[in-house]
């Protein structure tokens, strides 16, 4: 076998070292000195030689290549399947991120348990078999085809691939396994690139779908080396707040289908459990009305759903008022204020203002600030909005509120959950006229025009 040699890479400039250094001396950055394996020349002809032997590379004409849809893995998940694109890919590798204890873990052995006739393959470098076992207890599912192993070496896991030729492999996670060609401990950036290309080298031959499980570091991206969301074909990123129930799927990367689906879980006693229609969850169900809440109906990628915007406004009991914010963006909840103060002449500046999203979902799309400029104004003024109106409309620095996208889904998505009004900004009416509903649409163009259409 040949002898397998090290040399450590500078991440920004791409100059080579033999030993590691903390300041690269071409480029002058720190901390960017990675350990790579370079590959002597047998391997590379062992490498080409193979592949050769497994695809058959040739050019292709377009009427020559068929595309399959059946050919993908059905996950037996609706939101799964949605935001995946139909399901898993032969030789399609996925990457699921997420913070520790979201339940990633859990979703991928829910999967894993409901493919009944599918052989799973599940790799765990971080849980005992004990720990898979009591998890799998609290799912309540078997499969009999499903098979487990806890190992963390590339290599030994590579062999039970190759041996075992799953229908889905699942390694979790991958800042666990390491290779034995690098000395580098575990999660390091040269392990998970060595290791993700060992993976990559293996499945796609085999045409095995592949999910892999990844941590978030602190700033919320995809612990490890930027180069491992190139290399795989779908990046999903599991999303929420540990101390809600909700959990939001969504890929930032899809190669074999969109990125604008969205997938939605509650987190039970018995696992992850599909969110089909999440207004309905959204929404607390109380009839009593009440001051400083409001529905804005938002729209996460291809989904509208109606969502709860709750805001408190008092008197600043010190100095500088507080400003407070779950969900939203606290730099957006002080521009709407501002805009208030300033537009429309609320005197909003000695006053304390707390604002929180229901379920602890953060929602990026603009047409909230209708609905929470309407919460905070209800609050101020503590007067209730009817609970059958909802908002949808961005505000502007001027005050001006304007349209935003998709409204024909969310009129649809509003009529077909009762509400009886919905605020919009005056928008193009050719647009609305083949919506059939029986809600009312309020057109309003400024700030001063919904107070006073509102209060
Ligand atoms: P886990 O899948 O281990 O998270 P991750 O792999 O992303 O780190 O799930 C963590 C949480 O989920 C844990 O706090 C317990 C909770 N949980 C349930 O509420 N119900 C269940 O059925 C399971 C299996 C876990
Ligand atoms: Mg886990």
């Amino acid at each position: 076998m040949a002898k397998i040699k090290h040399t450590f890479v500078c991440q920004s400039c791409g100059v080579t070292s033999a030993k590691w250094v903390g300041r690269c001396n071409s480029c002058g950055d720190w901390n960017t000195f990675v350990e790579e394996v370079v590959s002597s020349k047998d391997t590379k002809n062992n490498a080409s030689i193979s592949s050769i032997g497994h695809v058959e590379a040739r050019p292709f004409r377009l009427s020559e290549i068929s595309i399959k849809e059946s050919d993908r893995l059905d996950t037996n998940n609706g939101e799964l399947n949605r935001v995946l694109g139909g399901g898993f890919v032969p030789g399609g590798i996925t990457l699921l991120g997420g913070e520790p204890g979201i339940g990633k873990s859990t979703l991928v052995l829910q999967v894993a348990l409901s493919l009944n006739d599918k052989k799973v393959l599940y790799v765990s470098g971080e849980e005992s078999l004990q720990q898979l076992k009591l998890r799998a207890l609290r799912i309540n599912k078997e499969n009999e085809n499903c098979v487990f192993l806890s190992e963390t070496s590339m290599e030994k896991i590579l062999f039970h691939v190759e041996k075992e030729k799953p229908d889905l492999l699942i390694i979790d996670s991958i800042q666990t396994v390491v290779t034995e060609h690098l000395e580098t401990a575990a999660g390091s950036v040269g392990q998970i690139r060595e290791c993700a290309n060992l993976i990559l080298k293996t499945v796609k031959p085999l045409q095995t779908p592949t999910l892999l499980i990844g941590h978030i570091n602190k700033e919320g991206s995809l612990a490890g080396p930027k180069i491992l969301e190139h290399i795989v074909d779908t990046v999903l990123q599991f999303e929420g707040d540990r101390n809600h129930l909700f959990r939001i799927l969504r890929s930032s990367k899809n190669r074999f289908g969109s990125t604008s689906e969205l997938g939605i879980f509650e987190m039970e006693q018995t696992g992850l459990r599909e969110v089909i229609n999440p207004s309905e969850l959204l929404l607390s169900n109380h009839d009593m009305q009440l001051s400083g809440t409001s529905i804005s109906c938002v729209q996460d990628g291809m989904r509208s759903f109606m969502i709860e915007v709750q805001a408190l406004v008092s008197s600043a009991a010190y100095g500088t008022p507080q400003r407070s914010s779950t969900g939203f963006d606290i730099r957006r909840l002080n521009m709407l204020l501002a805009v208030l103060e300033k537009r429309a002449g609320f005197r909003l500046m000695a006053k304390d203002v707390f604002l929180n999203i229901a379920g602890g979902i953060k929602i990026q799309d603009p047409a909230m600030d209708l609905g929470v400029i309407t919460s905070i104004l209800s609050s101020n003024f503590d007067l209730a909005i009817d609970t059958r109106c909802c908002f949808a409309g961005e505000v502007g620095l001027t005050g001006e509120i304007r349209p935003v996208n998709r409204i024909e889904q969310r009129i649809i998505e509003a009529d077909k959950l009762g509400f009886r009004r919905i605020y919009l900004a005056v928008s193009n009416p050719s647009k609305l006229k083949n919506i059939k509903a029986q809600i009312e649409v309020c057109n309003v163009r400024r700030i001063d025009q919904l107070v006073k259409a509102l209060f």
